[in-house]
């Protein structure tokens, strides 16, 4: 099959970096005489029929802009196949004959029901800032949420210094621990909670009592959210009530999700967006774009629609040993 029009979206939680991506699906399109469609808002956009037009120009001056320009949504429509059905319907009704789905997992399982319903040819490029895909070392926007939050780590940590304090630093993840883990190796935290673990806070209070019998004025906790934001709030309670230990909770929250992205983020974005369109030349579908051993590739989509929290878990006790 020839392609010659596709169309393009984001879904889920925007990540710095997609728009790199986007540039680069346009560009490599267009270069190779491909028509590109951008569909705004995600798949609520595609049942709304928003498109618009792409050229050379509409994707200018986008590669230091965080977010999306084409906006993004979570769209619960598209978990009924009627629904899908009609985005099929949609989409060739405007003569789009391959579809390029930027997110996480949960939207890769939207694209994939496409594939698998009505064959409509589809291809993955991982988006979201909790680098937590199967089958790749990387999704787009995690490095520059990871340095976001270490340099409001760093500047929190000029605090807990200076007036002797703990911090519980909650970053992002309902069920990721990517970003906790690196971020506190990252800023020397001297304790990491991840999002499903049980916290031991008898044993934070013993790691902190023992920082400060070998001198420590200040303690770092980062906290990854878990299921739902605001979890250091029933932390502090329990160490203030139980343990008479006072701490100060800040939460990063959407902080961690904007900004102009990383290099790294520009760079490997660049590569996954071209490399989507070359599938469509190949006739390879349905692929995910992936970075495995430092290389851009691709795998089936079907290995990458449920998370992988494995990243950097070996990593958990390295903070801990590099901060006794
Ligand atoms: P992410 O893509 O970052 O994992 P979500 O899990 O919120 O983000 O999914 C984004 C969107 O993908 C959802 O709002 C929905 O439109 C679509 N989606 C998610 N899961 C499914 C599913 N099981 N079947 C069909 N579509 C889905
Ligand atoms: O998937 C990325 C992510 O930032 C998670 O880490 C976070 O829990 C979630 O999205 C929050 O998303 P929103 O605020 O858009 O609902």
């Amino acid at each position: 099959m020839k392609f010659s029009h596709l169309g393009i979206l984001c879904s889920g939680g925007d990540s710095p970096g997609m728009n790199c991506a986007l540039r680069a699906v346009v560009r490599t399109a267009i270069f190779n005489n491909i028509q590109v469609t951008g569909i705004k808002r995600g798949y609520a956009g595609l049942l709304r029929g928003e498109f618009e037009k792409m050229n050379l120009s509409s994707v200018g001056n986008i590669l230091q802009r965080g977010g999306t320009i084409l906006q993004t949504s979570r769209c619960p429509e598209f978990h009924n196949p009627a629904f899908r059905k009609k985005a099929v319907d949609i989409l060739k009704a405007q003569k789009i004959d391959g579809l390029i789905v930027i997110g996480g997992d949960g939207s890769f399982t939207g694209a994939l029901a496409l594939w698998d319903e009505h064959k409509f040819p589809v291809v993955g490029i991982p988006g979201t800032i909790d680098n937590d895909i199967s089958q790749t070392d990387y999704t787009i926007g995690f490095e520059t949420a990871v340095q976001t939050a270490i340099e409001a780590v760093d500047r929190i940590r000029d605090t807990a210094h200076s007036h002797a304090r703990t911090f519980l630093v909650e970053v992002m993840g309902r069920n990721s621990s990517a970003i906790a883990i690196k971020v506190g190796v990252c800023t020397g935290a001297e304790n990491i909670l991840l999002p499903h673990e049980e916290v031991d806070h008898q044993q934070i209070v013993d790691d902190i009592q023992r920082g400060i019998l070998r001198g420590k004025d200040s303690s770092i906790i980062i906290v990854a959210e878990g299921p739902t934001s605001g979890r250091s709030y029933k932390i502090q309670k329990v160490l203030k009530e139980k343990y008479k230990l006072d701490t100060h909770v800040v939460i990063l929250g959407h902080i961690q999700r904007g900004g102009s992205p990383t290099a790294n983020d520009r760079f490997i974005s660049s590569e996954m967006g071209s490399l989507a369109v070359e599938q469509f030349l190949k006739n390879q579908f349905p692929v995910v774009t992936v970075l495995q051993n430092g290389k851009v590739t691709t795998t089936d989509l079907k290995n990458c629609v449920k998370k992988s929290d494995e990243h950097y878990l070996e990593h958990k006790n390295l903070a801990k040993i590099l901060s006794i």
